[in-house]
């Protein structure tokens, strides 16, 4: 058996929440690779919204094993507060869940670390989510982290000491009015420990390994999106990790011959939350529209989300990246209505005419080029199959797969389970 993979393709939050609950019936273990409580994924089935950040998004299938892969990083007092919302539900994630020795803790200090960094940089900051994930990585990368594997270390607490105290030392070095009480951060934390610790702990390369040989099947749920990778993305307005393929084989230990589909998801228009260059950005009454109609609120931070026509020469960037087999189209029926749509089919760069993401997109060097197409009008959200799409979605659909050369198999009419269209 292969893993496949389901990656977003833009700036994050397309909807892979939606798309991985769906899938999960296919598959034995959903496994998340990167990322952390960074991520917020929406499901919404029976009438109910959930909202995962850590755990991976086939908990509510009582069959599927969800595993949090060695690339994730873990901030326990977040996970603690997801479990808790679980037993409201009376899922038994005792039995479902299992957690990579190897994946890296976020400690109260991470968290503050992240909020120094931020203030220092004053406008040009990030625009993090504000969970740790950056000082995290960091640390990891440092050769400093502390894995959920410690945890079953007697000394572990003193390790962590003596990071937390370091921690301190670079908090003050940043010479920012930042208040915080550290020791209610740590009750808290190691309450949340605890609580982590009746979870099973697993050498999770070698789980997939004997999984993959029994003829399991496993779908790795990414967490942001293409352009948010750490190496491919709008750097440095970027998360921590490589949010692309090659990321599901380091977080997860697969090697890349293991690799079977991979599902790309993009949103019918594009979105983004935080900081950084966004070419195809609306700022009139269409971007507006597009934000209330879609309900273009961050998951994790509440933010309003920045939107904007699709950007074809991105999203084909992050096709190529990936090795995108099928692409799902998500949240066309908040298109209906416009009379006219845009798709960015180039960029004027420097005066020239380019369809590749060039080094930088910042709007001073880059100008979007569109394609318009006429709209429709119909609504979408109640259409149980696509031979009930009015034309005019179906030249944009065409359009689309045309362009990428990539069939689009899913497109999604709305947040719940049943908006779903298979092609
Ligand atoms: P994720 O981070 O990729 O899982 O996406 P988020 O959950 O952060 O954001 C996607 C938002 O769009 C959520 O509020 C979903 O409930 C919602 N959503 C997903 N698919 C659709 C769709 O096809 N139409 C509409 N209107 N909303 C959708
Ligand atoms: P999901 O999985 C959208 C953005 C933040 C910020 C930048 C760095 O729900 O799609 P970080 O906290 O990682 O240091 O923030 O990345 N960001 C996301 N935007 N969806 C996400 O996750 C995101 N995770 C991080 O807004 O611009
Ligand atoms: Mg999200």
């Amino acid at each position: 058996m292969t893993v496949d993979l389901l990656l977003g393709l833009q700036w994050g939050d397309e909807g892979k929440g939606k798309i991985v609950d769906i899938l999960t019936t296919n598959y034995n273990i959903i496994a998340r690779f990167q990322g952390g409580p960074n991520a917020g994924h929406t499901l919404v089935f029976n009438g109910m919204k959930h909202v995962l950040h850590t755990i991976p998004s086939g908990i509510f299938h009582e069959k599927a094993i969800n595993l949090v892969g060695n690339g994730v990083v873990i901030d326990p007092v977040i996970f603690k507060n997801e479990l808790i919302k679980l037993d409201e539900h009376h899922i038994d994630y005792k039995k479902s869940l299992r957690i990579s020795r190897k994946s890296h803790l976020i400690l109260p200090t991470h968290r503050l670390l992240d909020a120094a960094s931020e203030i220092a940089k004053g406008k040009a900051k990030i625009g993090s989510t504000l969970k740790g994930i950056g000082p995290t990585y960091m640390d990891k990368t440092g050769r400093n982290g502390i894995r959920v594997g410690d945890l079953e270390l007697e000394h572990w607490k003193k390790k962590y000491r003596a990071l937390a105290n370091k921690h301190e030392r670079m908090i003050a070095f940043y010479k920012v009015d930042l208040q915080y009480n550290l020791e209610e951060l740590e009750t808290e934390f190691f309450n949340a420990i605890e609580t982590l610790k009746e979870l099973t702990f697993i050498d999770s390369e070698e789980y997939i390994y004997q999984a993959l040989k029994k003829g399991e099947s496993i779908l790795a749920e990414g967490a942001q999106g293409s352009l948010l990778d750490i190496d491919f993305g709008t750097y440095p307005f970027v998360t921590s990790s490589n949010t692309t393929a090659a990321g599901a084989c380091t977080g997860l230990g697969v090697a890349p011959n293991q690799i079977g589909e991979v599902y790309g998801i993009f949103k019918a228009y594009t979105t983004r939350v935080g900081s950084g260059p966004f070419p195809t950005e609306l700022f009139d009454e269409d971007g507006e529209t597009m934000g209330r109609v879609g309900n273009e609120f961050g998951a994790t931070t509440g933010r309003s989300r920045r939107c904007g026509w699709l950007d074809l020469v991105a999203l084909r960037y992050a096709c190529q990246i990936n090795g995108v087999t099928q692409l799902m189209m998500m949240k066309g029926d908040v298109l209906s209505g416009f009379k006219t749509l845009k798709i960015c089919t180039a960029y004027n760069y420097k005066g020239e005419t380019i369809t590749h993401l060039p080094y930088n997109i910042e709007a001073e060097n880059v100008t979007p080029i569109y394609t318009e197409f006429n709209g429709w009008s119909e609504d979408l959200t109640t259409m149980k199959n696509d031979s009930q799409f009015p034309k005019e979605l179906n030249d944009y659909i065409s359009f689309l797969e045309e362009e990428l050369d990539i069939p689009i198999k899913i497109v999604s009419v709305g947040p719940d389970r049943k908006q779903t269209i298979f092609r």
